[in-house]
């Protein structure tokens, strides 16, 4: 996508084909910087302090941390290291797993002299498959929005909520849940995007409200208990929101906040959708309600917020009294029955163990 016109990618290979760069989000949207991933440890930072997020950019720093990893040093036992210093970042999104047993698979069996090689390679056919998985995403949406603007009167925008950043950002280019209303946006379809504001990190008011603007989307940044209410007035026409994990039965874990408004849009006769690239689901969970690893981050996310002064400085302020126990659940699941559809790279399907086979047939093994 671009920014002030000049096309970006959230991730990329620097001029020596070595070093990482990335957009290091936690500078966003007060400052676009890049910031250098040099060694493996740089990588495992990105993820953990989240200068990367979003589930598909956190595998495809993964596979790139695995590649730093081979280029320092090919052993076995660096292999072993980085695969697990990987694997403990963030727990939530298999996209992590997926990358990690993928690049695993595909080094051990290699001499120790091509496996630097090999899993840049690897990496980089990892960034091209998931562009390539958005953009069909964006695809196989964007009929939905047709259809939700043409029971709309003449002359009224459709409106569409989302929670959190299941944008560009959040992927190596288009977004999950984004890339259907890029392309509607880009066809000339009137829409509106209610953009939750995600606390406690706010990646709907810092991300999502940014990424919409530079593309010059209508948006409206909400406060993240609004949404009820907008879906009782008739103020959205749908919810898209991206996943971190889906289990084989529908059951979509995303950022905490999703299951409310799943509830609220059930209860409103709101269609509900989640975007899911097939690397996002985990084939080998049935229960995602009860099996899917919630991450539990630092209290310290809802005990602070950080924002900009008048002054242009970045400040952090307390907003709890002191000593208060806080608890910050980053990510909740919200069960298919309440799942309208799921937007894949291979089409929509139901949100059940049946839909989903129906468009990835080769994991009948699954079931
Ligand atoms: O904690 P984050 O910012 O990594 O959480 C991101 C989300 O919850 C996204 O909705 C999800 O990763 C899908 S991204 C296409």
């Amino acid at each position: 996508m671009k920014i002030d016109g000049k096309p970006y990618r959230t991730i990329w290979l620097a001029a020596d084909g070595r070093t990482v760069e990335v957009i290091d989000q936690t500078r966003l949207p007060h400052a676009l910087e890049i910031r250098p991933l040099s060694t493996l440890d740089d990588a495992v930072a990105a993820i953990r302090d989240m200068i990367v997020r979003g589930a598909p950019l956190i595998g495809a720093t993964a596979g790139y941390g695995m590649a730093l990893a081979m280029a320092a040093d090919a052993s076995d036992a660096m292999l072993g290291r980085a695969y697990d210093h990987l694997m403990a970042t963030r727990p939530t999104a298999v996209n992590l797993r997926w990358a990690l047993d993928d690049l695993r698979h595909l080094l051990l069996p290699l001499p120790t002299a091509q496996r630097a090689t090999a899993a840049y390679t690897r990496a980089d056919e990892i960034c091209a498959a998931d562009v390539a998985i958005c953009a069909a995403i964006g695809r196989h949406g964007l009929p939905l929005l047709e259809a939700a603007k043409s029971r709309k009167n003449p002359g009224q925008r459709i409106n569409i909520l989302t929670h959190c950043n299941a944008g560009w950002l959040a992927t190596v280019d288009w977004g999950t849940a984004m890339a259907p209303i890029y392309m509607a946006h880009d066809r000339g379809l009137d829409l509106h995007v209610w953009v939750d504001e995600t606390r406690p990190r706010n990646q709907g008011a810092s991300l999502t409200a940014w990424e919409l603007g530079k593309h010059g989307v209508a948006h409206t940044v909400i406060a993240d208990n609004t949404g009820g209410h907008l879906m009782q007035h008739g103020m959205v026409d749908l919810c898209i929101v991206g996943t971190d994990r889906t289990s084989r039965r529908g059951d979509v874990g995303n950022k905490i906040g999703t299951y409310l408004k799943a509830l609220a849009a059930r209860d409103n006769g709101v269609p509900f959708y989640a975007a899911v690239p097939s690397p996002s689901i985990d084939w080998t969970l049935d229960d995602g309600v009860r099996d899917i690893p919630i991450e539990q981050r630092d209290g310290a996310e809802v005990a602070r917020v950080t924002g900009r002064l008048a002054t242009g400085a970045i400040a952090s302020v307390e907003i709890v009294p002191a000593g208060t126990a806080v608890a910050n659940y980053a990510f909740d699941v919200t069960p298919a029955r309440l799942v309208t559809g799921l937007i894949t790279e291979r089409g929509v399907c139901e949100a059940s163990a049946a839909g989903l086979l129906s468009l990835f047939p080769e994991h009948a093994w699954a079931a």
